[in-house]
Parts: C-alpha cells; sequence; structure tokens
C-alpha cells in the first residue's frame, strides 16, 4: 500500500484532507493516526484567525457548505502546542496546510515552520473560496499563482504541495503553472464556491452568503479536473471532492491521483480516513492489484482516444 510521492513515502495513500480534522491530534483516540497514509492540518496563518460567525456550516444534497473563514490558533501556538504532541506519534506524516492574506504572510508562516521539526511537506492552500482577499485570489490568477508559489518554493527545502482550486476555467493551465513556478506536487479541488438559500426567511443560510461545496455532490467534476490535471502535469497529483468509499480512490488514482485526501466523510464518519485505509486495501487483494501505486494514471480509454 505503499506510495511515494514528493519525496515523501507514505504508508498508504489516503490523507485526511485540511479543515476536516484538526490538528491531527484531536483526532487520536478516533482515528490510529499512523495508519493513514498523512493528514493535513487545517490552514495555518501568521496570526490567529476568528472566523466566520455561525451559521458557517450547511447540509446539502449530498454534501455541505462551509464558510469557517479560515479560523485557526496561528503558527506560533500551531508550532508550540499541537506540533510537540504529535510527535507521540512518529511514524504520522504531518502536512501542514499554509494559508496567507498576502504573498509576505504566506511567507512568514512557511518561515517559522522551518524552523519547527515533525513536518513531512506543506499544503498551500491558495484555494479558499471563503475569504475576500487571499486564498483564492492567488489560486484563480496564474500570474499571482507563479509569484507566490515561486518565492514559497525559494524558501524552504520542504516537499511543496499547491492546492489548486477548482473555481477557474481551466483546471489545466493552472497546473502548469504552478508546476512550472516549483511546485513538487499538486492536490485538488479544493471546494467549490456556491450558496444555500432558506426560503422561509428569504435570508442565505450561511452568515458569509456563500461558502465552499464538499462532499459526494462534487465528486465527479473533481475527477474530472483531476485527469485534465494529471494530463497537463507530470508531477504528483493528490486527489479528492467527495472521496468515501474504496471505489471512489480507485477512480481518483486511475484519473491520475497518486493518493487521495479525505474531507466531508469524516463528518459523516470521524473513522472515514482510516476505515478507507482498509477498504482499499481489501479492494486491491480482491483485485489481484500487488501495489497500489499501479493504479495511478492506469485509466484504460477505449480505442486509445
Ligand atoms: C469544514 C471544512 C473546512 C475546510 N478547511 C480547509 C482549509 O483550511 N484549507 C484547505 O486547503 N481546504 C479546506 N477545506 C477543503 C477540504 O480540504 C477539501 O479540499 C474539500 O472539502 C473537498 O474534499 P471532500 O469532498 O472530501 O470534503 C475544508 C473543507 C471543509 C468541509
Amino acid at each position: 500500500m505503499k506510495v511515494q510521492l514528493a519525496g515523501l513515502e507514505l504508508a498508504n495513500p489516503v490523507i485526511a484532507a485540511s479543515g476536516t480534522f484538526g490538528y491531527g491530534i484531536e483526532f487520536e483516540e478516533i482515528v490510529s493516526l499512523e495508519r493513514i497514509g498523512a493528514f493535513v492540518t487545517k490552514g495555518i496563518s501568521l496570526k490567529p484567525i476568528t472566523g466566520h460567525p455561525a451559521p458557517r456550516i450547511v447540509q446539502t444534497a449530498a454534501g455541505m457548505l462551509n464558510a469557517i473563514g479560515l479560523q485557526n490558533i496561528g503558527v506560533e501556538e500551531f508550532v508550540a502546542r499541537k506540533l510537540p504532541a504529535l510527535a507521540r506519534y512518529p511514524r504520522c506524516k504531518v502536512i501542514v496546510n499554509v494559508f496567507g492574506y498576502s504573498v509576505s504572510e504566506y511567507l512568514g508562516v512557511i518561515e517559522r515552520l522551518n524552523h519547527a521539526e515533525g513536518i513531512a511537506a506543506y499544503e498551500l492552500n491558495v484555494s479558499c473560496p471563503n475569504v475576500h482577499v487571499g486564498g483564492m485570489t492567488f489560486g484563480a490568477d496564474p500570474g499571482s499563482l507563479e509569484y507566490l508559489v515561486r518565492q514559497a518554493r525559494s524558501i524552504t527545502q520542504r516537499p511543496l504541495i499547491v492546492k489548486l482550486s477548482p473555481n477557474v476555467t481551466s483546471i489545466a493551465h493552472m497546473a502548469k503553472v504552478a508546476a512550472g513556478a516549483g511546485a513538487d506536487a499538486l492536490s485538488l479541488v479544493n471546494t467549490f464556491l456556491a450558496m444555500a438559500i432558506d426560503v422561509e426567511t428569504r435570508r442565505p443560510r450561511l452568515s458569509n452568503i456563500t461558502g465552499g461545496l464538499s462532499g459526494p455532490a462534487i465528486k465527479p467534476i473533481a475527477l474530472r479536473m483531476v485527469y485534465e490535471a494529471a494530463q497537463a502535469v507530470s508531477i504528483p497529483i493528490l486527489g479528492m471532492g467527495g472521496i468515501v468509499t474504496a471505489e471512489d480512490a480507485v477512480e481518483f488514482l486511475l484519473a491520475g491521483a497518486a493518493a487521495v485526501e479525505v474531507g466531508t466523510a469524516s463528518y459523516a464518519d470521524p473513522r472515514a480516513t482510516e476505515r478507507l485505509a482498509h477498504s482499499l486495501e481489501s479492494w486491491c487483494r480482491g483485485h489481484h492489484v500487488e501495489r497500489v501505486s499501479s493504479l495511478t494514471r492506469a485509466l484504460e480509454i477505449p480505442g486509445n482516444r
């Protein structure tokens, strides 16, 4: 079940997605942290962020909408309180999701984290749809994305995963820009900009009016985007969007992903990531797949179109 990506060796290709797994340590009594391939922290910023007021989560058909607004404890507290606790799980791979309102804030977070131990890689969140500055502003504009990734690349030796926004016209183009600027891997997709309205009150269901849609509702679109990105670049891709079952994960691997991230499924079942790691292994056994990595980019197109 081992996979290699961006210089990392993961015990299996199942990764808990950012924003749905806290800072990892909160899950220590729920999930065996060393049995999943890795986890990604909630987006970490230079200063603590309180986020948007409630309501900031709404259930939708086959998914959920969120507008958390990047609530997090800030890099100093993360390094002082959360990272040391994770040292109890030395085989657990910690990927830190990095967020900033400006290029200098992104770089400030990385510089602070560079001095901390116990971090396997960075995932640069250039795709949050729920803040008015930063986030998606970088992910939706090729020039800004290029500049940010190049700057981030120049200040760290650690693997740099760039998390792309699906809220763009051409994911292939953005994938090429990020790869060209020095990303070691790409992760996609973040949530889709969306909204819900309460017809009785005639008000938006989220205090932020709009939010990001995730869960099974987005899976076919996410899969198509992973496929298009994989056609455009040769660096590894971490695929996500609505993954729940082993079959969902296999679809993403075949479309081009080297590993998968699981987000919303952890809301329905907090053990979803560990269960998926097990069920994916059983699926491989049942289908005589000796190495899960052989599924990556193994999509067969009839007539080889
Ligand atoms: C409540 C919530 C908070 C999230 N916070 C972050 C975040 O801080 N940084 C980030 O890059 N993605 C964040 N995401 C996006 C997820 O990591 C993931 O890209 C998205 O939900 C699609 O995967 P899923 O359908 O399996 O949830 C968040 C998603 C949810 C549902």
